[in-house]
């Protein structure tokens, strides 16, 4: 059995996303080889977890460790673009998770960026550095890797099954990821993620409608790319009183926590992406297609696969129901499969088959690019309030 080596850099929440995954891979051998986190206690407490052979501070001990095959990197965005470079220089494969990159600050801009430093700036200088990966991953003879895992769930991936049996027409796809306020501390600053909820959480509907769009289109051996996009964004928090933002996380500073962005493809059909921080109820995860004889609902989270009645919540402090669900009592959808359900398996196998047998995996570069030069062209079209024609020049 072929065995494939894995570095992790960092060692926070995505990395456990990973890391929950790794036994469920069949067919080949995985080797833990190591982690790296600035903070040390996030290192060991990951390597400790999951069983790595060894942690470091230093993400470039495993870049130069000959042992390790590929790197997944579970580092705040704008370190993203670097350390692909840097990675595919020293030879290794490179999984990277959303986004590939963003706009995170120039010295000369005045803060706070997100207020200040114009959309359309932003959007070129994305384009830029999707230049300079581009020619990185080309060059390159490993592979990248793009961890979005919609791309990987069993429905989407059975919708897709449907699409390329019937050839059907995709005529409008809906698709969102609504939370209760994000967890990550800095989330309400764009210089952190490099943008709002419609691009921490967009990004994942706005690539499975994408991916779907481009299993249709290898169907039917035409070429359907994004021609126009018009979109809207908000900050709806702030708008409220404390009380009524009492169940609510969203403490968006100069980034949106509403957005919505609609796309028209070349071939005329449309698709809507929904993202918003300010919803109780649980995760919201679904694609929903349209096409000319057929729909299909891709309900990712929750499911209806197990549904919960407590009259009460004791014996489950410890117990996790599901994700943004700040109740455990009464009726509730709850998670039975997450990391299968969420795709995480899934990705994962195809990304580990990437490295063992050289093949391209079904999320790569194309796919990442697309979606972040896609999110940086609805956030022109919402600032500038028009409908934004692709490729912006
Ligand atoms: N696919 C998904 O569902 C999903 C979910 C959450 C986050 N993410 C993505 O994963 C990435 C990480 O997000 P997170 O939620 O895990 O954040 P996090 O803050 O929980 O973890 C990031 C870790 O990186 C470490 N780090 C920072 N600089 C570093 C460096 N130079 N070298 C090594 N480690 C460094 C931090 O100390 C931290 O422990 C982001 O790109 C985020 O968008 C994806």
């Amino acid at each position: 059995m072929k065995t494939v080596s894995i570095g992790m850099i960092g060692g926070g929440f995505a990395a456990r996303l990973h890391g929950n995954s790794f036994r469920m891979v069949g067919g080949l051998q995985l080797r833990l080889r190591g982690v790296a986190d600035v903070n040390p206690a996030s290192a060991k407490k990951t390597a400790e977890e999951y069983g790595y052979e060894h942690y470091t501070t230093d993400y470039r001990e495993l870049l130069s460790d000959p042992e390790i095959d590929v790197v997944i990197l579970c580092t705040p965005p704008y370190l993203h673009p670097d350390m692909i470079i840097e990675a595919l220089a020293a030879e290794k494969h490179v999984i990277c998770e959303k986004p590939l990159t963003g706009y995170f600050g120039l010295p000369e801009d005045p803060d706070p960026i997100g207020d200040t430093v114009s959309k359309r700036k932003m959007y070129r200088t994305v384009q830029g550095d999707l230049k300079r990966l581009e020619q990185a991953v080309c060059s390159s003879k490993k592979r990248f890797m793009y961890a979005e895992n919609y791309i990987y769930s069993p429905n989407i991936q059975r919708a897709a099954e449907f699409l390329r049996a019937k050839k059907s027409t995709i005529t409008f796809l809906r698709g969102e990821e609504s939370v209760q306020g994000s967890p990550t501390a800095g989330a309400g600053a764009w210089k952190n993620i490099g943008g709002g909820t419609l691009l921490r959480i967009g990004c994942h509907p706005l690539a499975g409608i994408l991916y779907l769009k481009s299993v249709e289109a290898a169907a039917k051996g035409r070429e359907i790319s994004i021609r126009e996009i018009v979109a809207d964004t908000g900050r709806i928090a702030p708008t409220l009183s404390q009380t009524d933002r009492r169940y609510l996380m969203a403490h968006p500073q100069d980034v949106e926590d509403f957005g919505t962005m609609t796309l028209t493809f070349s071939d005329g059909t449309k698709a809507t992406v929904f993202a918003n921080d300010n919803v109780v109820g649980g995760i919201q995860n679904y694609i929903q297609i349209y096409c000319n004889d057929a729909t299909m609902l891709c309900k990712i989270t929750p499911t209806d696969s197990l549904q919960t009645y407590f009259l009460d919540s004791e014996g489950l402090d410890n117990v996790y129901l599901s994700e943004n669900l700040s109740h455990k009592t009464g009726w509730n959808r709850a998670f039975v499969s997450e990391s299968i359900e969420r795709g995480y398996v899934a990705q994962l196998q195809d990304f580990m088959e990437c490295v063992a047998y050289g093949r391209e995996p079904l999320s790569g570069f194309s796919l990442a690019k697309q979606t972040i030069e896609a999110l940086y062209a609805a956030y022109i079209s919402a600032e500038e309030g028009r409908r934004v024609i692709l490729p912006e020049l």
